[in-house]
């Protein structure tokens, strides 16, 4: 580093002077993990339920993202251990933060950010609260969270309104139809038959756990997700993976949009 901001330095990866022994020792202490990261040849979680996570996935759709991201500013909410951080600094954005609620990931992170080199910032947010960062960045990623929040139409529309700049990739877990129906602006009062259909926009309450995660809580339908991207001001403009989609900025969110919290720092 040179003085500079974490999260504004250049792009710096050099190898750790931590040899292979001490970096499996701290994997240990700081796990369990949910990224299998490869840090200087140490993998955080090699028996992962879903494979090489979050690789395998990103690799389904990374080609859909810019290539070069030099001198743009990247905001990476929920960032887990960082995998995604981590990425979007090899292609070169000044700057990238990373968010996440949870002390533990936030350590994971750190550490991966000090073994690979990477100049990245990560700091303790909720993402209600991302109007305090008083930001705009030019991409923003908001991956695996939607369904593990309690109020996920406010959330989306938090981060509409106050960081999204130009582009967000969203990610979420999808369950039901891949269906989609048009439902159309308006529907009669004596019109019951549609919420039947595998289309409609559904969000799928989860009152106790699934998967044994009881921070589960809403599950969307295929419609629901992108119903809701619509609703919270977003325009899609590309689906390159089932559950991921690339998305800008539209129009403001429908209705009065988030109301709470408060606009932000000196609203
Ligand atoms: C399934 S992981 C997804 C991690 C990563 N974004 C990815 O796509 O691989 C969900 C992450 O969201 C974080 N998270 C859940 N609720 C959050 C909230 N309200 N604010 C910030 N982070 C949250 C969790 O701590 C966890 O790290």
């Amino acid at each position: 580093m040179t003085g500079e901001r974490p999260g504004h330095g250049r792009l710096r990866e050099m190898p750790t002077t931590l040899s292979r022994a001490e970096i499996r020792d701290k994997v240990a202490a700081l796990g369990p993990w949910f990224h299998n990261l490869d840090l200087a040849g140490v993998p955080t979680a090699p028996e992962h339920f879903l494979g090489d996570y979050p690789r395998v996935k990103w690799r389904r759709f990374a080609d859909a993202l810019p290539a070069d991201l030099t001198g743009r500013s990247v905001l990476d909410i929920g960032c887990n251990a960082g995998f995604h951080s981590l990425e979007m600094k090899r292609r070169g954005a000044a700057r990238v933060l990373g968010v996440d609620f949870d002390d533990a990931y936030l350590a994971q992170a750190r550490f991966a950010a000090e073994v690979t080199g990477l100049d990245v910032a990560f700091e303790r947010l909720s993402v209600y609260d991302v109007a305090s960062l008083g930001e705009r960045f030019d991409l923003v990623l908001f991956m695996g969270v939607f369904y593990h929040l309690r109020h996920p139409l406010l959330a989306l529309d938090l981060v509409r309104e106050h960081v999204v700049g130009e582009l967000m990739v969203f990610q979420s877990m999808q369950r039901g139809s891949t269906e989609i129906e048009d439902v159309g602006e308006d529907r009669s009062f004596w019109s019951t038959d549609g919420f039947d259909r595998p289309g409609w926009p559904k969000l799928h309450f989860v009152e106790h756990r699934y998967a044994g995660d009881p921070t589960n809580w809403w599950i969307p339908n295929r419609a629901c997700v992108e119903a809701m991207l619509r609703s919270s001001g977003f325009e899609i403009t590309a689906h390159p993976e089932a559950e991921v989609y690339l998305c800008r900025p539209a129009g403001p969110p429908a209705g009065e949009g988030a109301v709470h919290p408060a606009r932000g720092a000196g609203a």
